[in-house]
């Protein structure tokens, strides 16, 4: 699974957040997404038919790599990879789960934010964190200062990205991918208009290929 997410990545360096409750909605959602050629999508655990939304994909959408997001308990950690999540993401570090996850050869993103926290999760022995809020948490000159640093750490900023910003972080050789909810507007979702997320979609592959 490492090596098929950095391969994803590397074709389209972006993780899209799908949320809700509907695993009808998330189907139509990620899939739109693939259409527009992202292939790691990221579902968070904040709603009660979060893991139902992600079990669907998982079934039910081809050519994807799911993973659980906003994971906060060791307990959620294992019941979505009993439902199959291919990576999981925290919003911050909880050193059992990330110690839980690298038993198993799970990959596994948890948040940082201090040196400390990066230099804790490489103690543990990760070599790729989330960097969350980025924008909030010194965003692109908080990166180019742990990048020079952390030599053989990358980073995933989410928290604030948008199309505007995207290429900025995307252009920083110690970002591996941007992630967020920006490609998944609640309007657009409520609206059914799966086509926009495969435009959003798109127009982050192209950001991303103008700087990469
Ligand atoms: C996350 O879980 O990474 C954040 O909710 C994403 O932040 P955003 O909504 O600003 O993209």
């Amino acid at each position: 699974t490492h090596a098929q997410i950095s391969s994803q990545l590397e074709r389209a360096p972006i993780v899209p957040l799908v949320s809700g409750d509907d695993p009808d909605t998330a189907v139509r959602t990620a899939e739109a997404l693939r259409d527009g050629g992202l292939g790691v999508i990221e579902v968070v655990l904040r709603s009660a038919g979060a893991q139902r939304c992600m079990e669907a994909i998982v079934e039910r959408v081809e050519g994807v790599i799911v993973g659980a997001g906003t994971v906060l308990a060791l307990d959620q950690a294992r019941s979505v990879e009993a439902s199959g999540a291919q990576f999981v993401v925290c919003p911050g570090l909880v050193d059992a789960i990330a110690e839980h996850c690298l038993a198993r050869d799970m990959p596994c993103f948890p948040g940082t934010v201090t040196a400390g926290e990066v230099q804790r999760a490489h103690a543990i022995g990760l070599r790729v964190v989330k960097f969350f809020p980025a924008s909030l948490a010194g965003g692109i000159p908080m990166l180019k200062a742990f990048g020079s640093v952390f030599r053989d750490m990358r980073f995933m900023p989410t928290g604030g990205i948008s199309p505007d910003n995207l290429g900025e972080f995307l252009a920083l050789p110690q970002v591996l991918a941007c992630g967020g909810s920006w490609l998944t507007p609640d309007d657009a979702i409520a609206a059914g208009d799966y086509a926009k997320i495969t435009r959003l979609a798109e127009q982050a592959v192209t950001i991303a290929r103008q700087v990469r």
